[in-house]
């Protein structure tokens, strides 16, 4: 089952979990960050359904961080950065959803005071020295200038626009202020099953079964769900999606008509989103070309990978000052 940071805690029914390359390539640089799309536009829509869909405070932090042992590594990397900051310091958690990264930053440090930035309507928590600032892009903050000691972010900068970003984020921190953010790498298990699921989406709500799905052929219904599982074996969606199709094969045209409009329409923001996770996630070469432009703003800037203890990517570490 997907645990990435998309997925739905592992009891949640709903068909908001699904769904490959829409990564648009510009012409100049690959992966450019700064070419708007339709889905960029409705990115802070999408994200709002995505919290109110599930903002249940037992379930934040196990659904939207890393799976596994990946999630003592991300909270090590935290508790790191945080001990190195001077007392009291005001750190910027940018694209802070649920404020996940800057309560594991409070369990370390109890004194710092913490100020999350997230677009979307994010669920406002009451926690000491923790204020989240939703409806509010990275790209325009409203806040002084040099105003914060450090910033931070858990996949989240990587989905702004850098370039914007990276000059607003150069005019909120103080100079020499340090900044820590683990970005999308494109071979995480987050971003590969993400991939996976939003292309087996797609392909249960297209093609062949749908057509399969609308004449009533139950026989091929059967076909192409045996097909997709080979294709996608770890994807439970093709089972949960195929055997709602099949309960429902008998049903008047009009009707299966109605339920597969409904499916598609449960699951397009699922879709959209995972869409943004593909084009903001980083190979080595696209992290190049994003740091350029975060370096045109910053002192200094650099990147590692953060690994499992098994050796697997979790994320991008791009460190440095202001
Ligand atoms: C993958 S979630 C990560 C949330 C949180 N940091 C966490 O780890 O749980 C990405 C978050 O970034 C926010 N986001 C994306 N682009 C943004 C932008 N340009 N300005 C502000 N927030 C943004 C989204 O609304 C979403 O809450």
């Amino acid at each position: 089952m997907a645990t990435g940071p998309f997925a739905p805690p592992r009891q949640h029914t709903q068909v908001f979990t699904i769904l490959s390359r829409p990564a648009q390539r510009d012409g100049g640089i690959v992966g450019s960050p700064l070419r708007a799309s339709r889905t960029d536009a409705a990115a802070p829509s999408l994200w709002s359904t995505f919290w109110q869909e599930f903002c249940l405070e037992d379930q934040l932090h196990e659904r939207c961080h890393v799976p596994g042992d990946g999630r003592a590594v991300v909270d090590q990397h935290w508790a790191q950065f945080a001990r190195k900051l001077p007392p009291r310091a005001h750190v910027v958690d940018l694209g802070c959803g649920a404020g996940i990264a800057g309560r594991v930053l409070l369990g370390q440090r109890a004194d710092l005071q913490i100020t999350g930035v997230d677009f979307a309507n994010v669920p406002v928590l009451d926690v000491p020295n923790l204020t989240i600032h939703r409806g509010t892009p990275i790209e325009a903050m409203p806040f002084n200038d040099g105003c914060f000691d450090a910033a931070i972010s858990l996949f989240g900068v990587e989905y702004a626009k850098i370039e914007e970003a990276g000059r607003e984020l150069a005019r909120v921190l103080k100079p020499g202020a340090p900044f820590s953010f683990l970005v999308h790498h494109r071979e995480s298990e987050i971003v590969c099953e993400g991939s996976m699921r939003r292309r087996a989406l797609r392909e249960l709500l297209s093609g062949n079964m749908r057509t399969a799905f609308l004449s009533g052929r139950a026989t091929q219904v059967a076909q192409c769900r045996q097909s997709l599982r080979l294709r996608y074996p770890a994807e439970p969606m093709v089972n949960l999606v195929s055997d709602h199709f099949r309960l429902n094969i008998g049903r008047s045209r009009a009707e299966r008509q109605a339920l597969w409009q409904k499916l598609a329409s449960d699951v397009e923001p699922e879709v959209a989103l995972l869409s943004l996770l593909d084009k903001c996630a980083k190979s080595a070469a696209e992290v190049g070309c994003w740091l350029i432009y975060l370096l045109t703003s910053m002192a200094s800037v650099s990147v590692s990978v953060l690994r499992r203890r098994s050796g697997e990517p979790i994320a991008w570490r791009v460190s440095g000052l202001r």
